[in-house]
């Protein structure tokens, strides 16, 4: 483990906030720098969405939440890779790129220059499409979590326009950065189903949850009201259920309105107040949505949820309260030290008697939490997180991190010290038998993405190399992370530090 000196903070500070450089660049090629080999049996495409553009034409955004997006696509066959990056061709990324300005406020953060009066009671969402990737049925879109989700070429990641999925949307209706995948769902004979939700908020929140066929076709959608305004944005699933924790966050749209502030800056974290798992049933024979409170904090991300009779099992990342980044702060001179840091924590909720324990696994800061996607909803035994170098305290995401949460084992990797990791994105070891149902988002076909054993499978990651200012995805053994990568390749730029991503069994090589 690398140990990071008091005297370095500042440089790893720096180097961190390089990584949030704009890449304007698109490129498109065959990876030939490889250190190392990449396994000939890993077959398909991981597809990774962030912010691409920090800036708006040299006007720095305020937060990196309301960067534009950009699509990263990895194809893999035969132990050669294809790589390719593009702009998601919103309409707000167009005009600006027409208009060599911003012409948007930012929901996180960034404003018009112009002050107040250039921003006041301008309430356009711009829809950057940046947070999540959505191989299914072919298709691929690029979410963002308050509208429509962009479709794209899976190929050639070209923009097709915005996605209203025949109709399951209208206009202006969101569809969420969170969806997870059911393996085997109850409702569907087995099949797997894709559940997501999207929020239209208010004073009372409404929460349409959906849930897709293996062809796309819309299976299920119910409502559900909530009596106040709710920020979610992360779902778990069970069979039964789809599990959300409302967070002690209120919200004042005035100075947003008045053009003082972004839309999120309005969100303030209320101290001392409990936060809700609030469980609805995804189908109506389950019975009626339940609240249950919890003691307070804030979660942005679930690993996971399972069901062990009635006792619901919730595994997420806690933090001790919501933390934005005010108009006066900028996000690249934050200070580490003074935030709370994540950590993966087990919430055990007893559904008759409403009885809650909670446990931390571990004091290590943590994000992105992932796993087997034969486990979504199942117990589970091995999770997979970006996590900071040092084993407490907060610091940036410098670490893949393996927990086995039966024995408590645990493996890193650190890309310390001048390193950067994104989420990892495991990818089970196919045509093996065993660990049974297993499906990648976008296959279906639970024979194909099986393995024997639940670690049996990759991790993929892209690091950013701060000594290089450049990216490289890196591939490791998810049964043995530790031992570094099994292979390391080289894109010759940067990407900047992202958020979500996805993989499918489909190769797409041109
Ligand atoms: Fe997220």
């Amino acid at each position: 483990m690398t140990l990071t000196l008091p005297e370095a903070g500042a440089t790893l500070l720096s180097d961190w906030a390089r990584g949030y450089e704009s890449q304007p660049e698109e490129h498109s090629f065959w990876i030939e720098h490889i250190e190392g080999h990449v396994p000939v049996e890993l077959h398909g495409t991981l597809y990774r969405n962030g912010p691409g553009l920090l800036d708006v034409a040299g006007y720095p955004v305020h937060h990196p939440f309301d960067g534009d997006g950009m699509v990263v696509a990895i194809s893999f066959r035969d132990g050669q890779a294809y790589y390719r990056n593009r702009f998601v061709r919103t309409e707000g990324f167009l005009a600006e790129q027409r208009a060599g300005r911003p012409l948007y406020r930012g929901v996180f953060g960034t404003q018009r220059p112009g002050g107040w009066l250039a921003n006041a009671l301008d309430l356009r969402l711009k829809n950057v499409a940046n947070t999540g990737a959505l191989p299914w049925a072919g298709r691929l879109l690029a979410l963002w979590e308050a509208a429509e989700p962009h479709r794209l070429d899976p190929l050639t990641l070209d923009t097709l326009g915005l996605d209203r999925l025949e109709g399951v949307l209208r206009p202006g209706d969101a569809f969420a950065a969170h969806y997870h995948i059911d393996p085997a769902s109850p409702w569907d004979d087995g099949a797997p189903a894709l559940v997501n939700f999207g929020l239209k908020p208010g004073l009372s929140t409404t929460l349409n949850l959906y849930e897709f066929d293996p062809a796309f076709r819309l299976v299920r959608h119910n409502a559900f009201e909530i009596d106040r305004f709710a920020f979610l944005h992360d779902v778990a699933i069970t069979p039964r259920f789809a599990i959300f924790i409302q967070n002690p966050v209120r919200y004042d749209a005035l100075p947003y309105a008045l053009g003082l502030q972004s839309a999120a800056q309005g969100l303030a974290s209320q101290p001392g107040r409990p936060s809700t798992i609030i469980v609805l049933p995804r189908h109506p024979s389950v019975g009626a949505p339940r609240a249950f409170r919890v003691p307070g904090g804030f979660v942005w991300h679930h690993a996971n949820a399972f069901e062990d009779g009635d006792v619901l099992v919730i595994d997420s990342v806690w933090y001790a309260s919501y933390v934005g980044i005010d108009p006066r702060t900028n996000f690249r001179q934050i200070d580490f030290a003074a935030l709370p840091p994540g950590k993966l924590t087990r919430t055990i909720l007893d559904l008759r008697s409403g009885a809650v324990r909670c446990r931390t696994f571990d004091q290590r800061a943590c994000e992105f939490p992932v796993l087997h996607p034969a486990k979504v909803g199942r117990p589970y035994r091995y999770v997979y997180l970006a996590a900071a170098d040092a084993p407490e305290g907060n610091g940036p995401l410098q670490a893949i991190w393996k927990l086995d949460l039966e024995s408590g084992a645990q493996e890193l990797w650190s890309a310390a010290p001048r390193g950067f990791v994104s989420e990892p994105v495991f990818v089970p070891r196919p045509r093996s038998a065993a660990v049974a149902g297993a499906v990648s988002p976008d296959s279906g076909d639970p024979e194909r993405n099986s393995s024997p054993t639940e670690d049996d499978g990759w991790l993929l990651a892209l690091v950013y190399d701060a000594a290089r200012h450049e990216s490289d995805l890196v591939i490791l053994d998810a049964r043995r992370p530790a031992r570094g990568p099994l292979a390391r390749l080289s894109l010759g730029h940067h990407i900047p530090h992202g958020l979500h991503g996805a993989f499918t069994s489909r190769v797409y090589f041109p």
